[in-house]
This record gives structure tokens, C-alpha cells and sequence, in this order.
């Protein structure tokens, strides 16, 4: 009795076809070894099914009013720019190839209102930074946050009236708030707020202001997730937030629903969807991918990037492999591009 008889019964019918409809040519042991091809650098480099290049990389930038910069605690490595510093900090990652940039604000309480007239001032300090930007780097894509939070005396991202968060007089405001900033020069705005119709409301207030060229990136399949936390600290959004913005933003529990979410925004004239947040939900990653098959996009959240320096500032885990495969991850789930605030660390690990 040859020892790999139970395994080979345990194969399947060589007959059965493949997923994709081939015919299946997988063999079995032991002619068949699979680790002949990761035996040396080479074969694996040639068999490798997915890459990762600084052309996937968006960084997520904090701006302040204040100038110079201010360390963000919960993110190892983050601070806070002001518009003082923001062109050497990008110009940091434009020399490392990262295509493009996504700004959000960090708002003294002052500004914050209940009725956020800040978020659409044509010179509030989202656009002001933007200006200096589009000056200084043409071709560098510029990515804006559509959403209240940053501007809310009540620190969600949608206007409140007798504790709900109201949906369709949210939407006038994000409209204008997406023509300043599209205005100012950015050339991508992206929608993080979770209000029903806002992706449609948004193409429209965009092609009557003229400005049929600036795309959306849709935050589609955003979930009310406790991994954003580090992010609430460095936008100064958390304090202010009552309740949770779970009447918004998805239940971690649903899977079928963000597929209608993409769908309804694809519908509205979104360019690009994103799932939000990253790691722990790859399997929605996939599944947008493959229903409609258009650029999708990831973000590893704030708090994901805090695990990981908090686990490397110990010991626990490599920094340089863990971001690496965390992204390459992404890659093979389908993301076409990921946001990540380890953006220019990964870009110089990629090149050296
Ligand atoms: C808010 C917004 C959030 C993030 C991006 N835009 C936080 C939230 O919804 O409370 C989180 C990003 C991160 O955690 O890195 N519009």
C-alpha cells in the first residue's frame, strides 16, 4: 500500500472544472510539488500574482491653522501640518511617486458650529491648503473630505436637530461644501459622511457650478467602526461626538448591504468607491470588486495603523513585513489603491 493513497482520494475529480471553467490541471502529489516554484528568489518573483507599488499609495494629510507641526499621540509617526509645512511634507511624498494626497482638517472649537457654515467658507482652512497645493504640485492628485464632522460644534457628520442626524438638509450643505472645495483646485472630492443620495446631489451641485471634471470618490461601504479612533484625535472630532454614528454609517455585521450602498453611488455618478475600513473587511473589498468591476479603492484606517506601530514599538511585530503584507493583502483582495498613513514609509521601503 503506497502511503499517499488516502491523500490522493481526498483530491478532487480531475474531471471537475475550475471556478473559471477550465479544465482542471492541478495533478496531484507527487508529481505535483508546489514548492518547486517558491524554491528560489526567481520562480517566486515570477509567480508572484500580485505587486505593490508606490502608484497604489494615497496619503491621508492632517492640516492645522496653527503653524508648524503637532504630533498626533495615537498615530506613531502623524502630526498635524500647518500651511507653513505642508509643502515640504507633500513634496516628501510626491518625490516618492505616491499619486495622490487626501486632506483633512484639524478645526479649533471655535470654528465648530452646530450649523457647520464652516465646512463650505470658500477660505476655510481645507481650501486655503488646497490652493497652496494645487500651486505647488500640479499633477499631484487631491483628494477632499466631504463631510461635517470637522465643523460640528455636535461632531458628527451630518447636521443634528433633537438628536437625529438629519439626512436631506445635510446634503445642501455638503453640496456647497464640495463646490468650494472643487473650486479651491481640488480635483477629486470624497464624500465620507454616509447620507443617503449625497453622491447624486453632489454630481449636480458640481455640473451646474461648472465643474463636470471633478471626480468623486465615494465612501460607499463606510462602517461605523471603533477603528477610528487615532483619527477623532488628530481631526479634534472625537470630544464633541455624542451617541455613535451608527444611524449612518454600516452595521460591521452586513455584507450584502454595501453591495446596494456601491450600487446606489455608481447609480449617482461616483467614479470611485472605497470600503472603509481596511483589514477587517476584505471580503466586502472583494465582493465590490467583483460586482462592478470599477476602481475601488481602501482605507487602512487610523486604527489599524495604530495596532501595527504599537505592536513594532514592542517588539511584538516587524514595522517594515507587517506593512508590507497588510497592503499586499489589500492588492490581492482586490483593491485598486489603499490610503495609508504609512503612504511615503511603505513608498521608501518599495524603492530601497
Ligand atoms: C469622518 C471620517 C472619519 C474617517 C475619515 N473621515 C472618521 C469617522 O467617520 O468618524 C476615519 C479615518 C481613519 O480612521 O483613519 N468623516
Amino acid at each position: 500500500m503506497s502511503k499517499t493513497k488516502p491523500v490522493l482520494r481526498s483530491l478532487p475529480d480531475r474531471q471537475r472544472k475550475t471556478r473559471a471553467g477550465a479544465p482542471d490541471a492541478l495533478g496531484s502529489f507527487p508529481q505535483v510539488r508546489p514548492r518547486r516554484n517558491r524554491g528560489d528568489a526567481w520562480t517566486r518573483r515570477l509567480t508572484a500574482e500580485n505587486h505593490l507599488t508606490a502608484d497604489d499609495l494615497i496619503l491621508p494629510i492632517f492640516v492645522q491653522g496653527q503653524s508648524g507641526t503637532t504630533d498626533v499621540p495615537s498615530l506613531p509617526g502623524i502630526a498635524r501640518h500647518g500651511l507653513d509645512c505642508l509643502v515640504d511634507e507633500v513634496g516628501a511624498a510626491t518625490d516618492l511617486g505616491i499619486p495622490a494626497i487626501a486632506v483633512f482638517p484639524f478645526m479649533e472649537e471655535e470654528r465648530k458650529t452646530p450649523d457647520c457654515e464652516e465646512a463650505y467658507n470658500p477660505n476655510n482652512l481645507v481650501c486655503r491648503a488646497v490652493r497652496i497645493l494645487r500651486d505647488a504640485f500640479p499633477d499631484l492628485g487631491l483628494i477632499t473630505d466631504v463631510a461635517l464632522d470637522p465643523f460640528n460644534s455636535l461632531g458628527h457628520d451630518g447636521l443634528v436637530r433633537d438628536g437625529k442626524i438629519l439626512n436631506d438638509e445635510t446634503l445642501d450643505i455638503l453640496c456647497r461644501q464640495a463646490v468650494v472645495q472643487a473650486e479651491a483646485g481640488s480635483d477629486t472630492v470624497g464624500p465620507s459622511d454616509m447620507m443617503d443620495g449625497r453622491v447624486g446631489a453632489i454630481r449636480s451641485a458640481l455640473d451646474n457650478a461648472d465643474l463636470q471634471d471633478v471626480r468623486i470618490l465615494a465612501y460607499s461601504a463606510k462602517y461605523a467602526s471603533a477603528f477610528y479612533g487615532p483619527f477623532r484625535d488628530a481631526v479634534g472630532s472625537g470630544g464633541a461626538l455624542t451617541g455613535d454614528k451608527s444611524t449612518y454609517q454600516m452595521d460591521p455585521a452586513n455584507r450584502s448591504e454595501a453591495l446596494r450602498e456601491a450600487a446606489l453611488d455608481l447609480q449617482e455618478g461616483a467614479d470611485m468607491v472605497m470600503v472603509k475600513p481596511g483589514l477587517p473587511y476584505l471580503d466586502v473589498l472583494r465582493d465590490v470588486k467583483e460586482a462592478f468591476g470599477v476602481p475601488t479603492l481602501a482605507y487602512q484606517v487610523s486604527g489599524e495603523y495604530a495596532m501595527m506601530k504599537a505592536a513594532a514599538a514592542n517588539g511584538w511585530l516587524d514595522n517594515d513585513k507587517i506593512l508590507l503584507e497588510t497592503l499586499l493583502a489589500f492588492k490581492r483582495a482586490g483593491a485598486d489603491a489603499v490610503l495609508t498613513y504609512a503612504a511615503p514609509e511603505v513608498a521608501r521601503l518599495i524603492k530601497g
